[in-house]
């Protein structure tokens, strides 16, 4: 049983907090300053595409996968949306979080559609986002294929070091489509050493608040 504590982040959004790993879910500084800066502007606005197939590593409260579904509802842009999660949260802890609130008041059904659609199949949340959730460990998952777009939000190497493994990042390579990117908060030489060897082109750059830099991979 783990134990989830609900805590504010500088940005008035929810965060949660996992006192036996000390490690937060989000950034304390911002949770949807950060989930907007290194998924949604580093990420998803660089795709280049009528159709996009996103792949999320750690699915945890949904905020990146609600502030998808707004965005490419306002670019009208169909998504696929594939999110792997090893330990899903209860519904009554989902309904906590401050997301819609901060977000889109009237959108309270969707973001906890996200969270009660069924694991391990297609469920279409809305006319351009259908969700496919995945219930296991991503490191031995079998992953979707032809993939434009990977968010890598698993929780800090310092904290969870097999989910920085080379194995993996070889996998999400091989998953990527030709001009496919791979976002992450995550600015570490040892990261971006493993994403190169696994035939990403990456760059550092400019990171959300209280953050210096990130890193986002390519397969060209
Ligand atoms: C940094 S949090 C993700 C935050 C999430 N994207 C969000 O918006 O709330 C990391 C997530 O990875 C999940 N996780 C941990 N180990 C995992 C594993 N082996 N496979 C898949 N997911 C895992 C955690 O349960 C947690 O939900």
């Amino acid at each position: 049983m783990i134990t989830r504590e609900l805590q504010l982040t500088a940005d008035g959004s929810h965060t949660l907090f996992i006192p036996e790993m000390d490690e937060h879910y989000h950034s304390v500084n911002g949770a949807i300053q950060e989930s907007r800066h290194v998924f949604i502007e580093a990420g998803l606005l660089q795709i280049k595409k009528t159709d996009v197939r996103i792949l999320e590593i750690g699915f945890g409260t949904g905020l990146n996968a609600f502030m998808t579904l707004l965005k490419t509802e306002a670019l009208n842009l169909p998504v696929s949306y594939y999110s792997l999660e090893r330990y899903p949260l209860d519904e009554q802890l989902a309904r906590t979080l401050n997301y819609t609130s901060q977000l889109a008041p009237d959108r309270d059904a969707d973001f906890m559609a996200l969270h009660q659609a069924p694991w391990d199949e297609s469920v279409r949340i809305t006319s351009t986002f259908t969700l496919h959730k995945m219930e296991g460990d991503a490191n031995r998952l079998e992953l979707p294929d032809q993939i434009d777009l990977i968010y890598f939000d698993a929780f800090a190497p310092e904290k969870q070091p097999d989910m920085w493994n080379q194995e993996l990042f070889d996998h999400l390579y091989t998953c990527t489509s030709a001009g496919g990117v791979l976002t992450t908060y995550c600015a570490k030489g040892i990261v971006r050493r493993m994403m190169q060897k696994a035939g990403y082109s990456v760059e550092r750059i400019p990171g959300p608040p209280g953050k210096r830099e990130m890193l986002r991979a390519r397969k060209l």
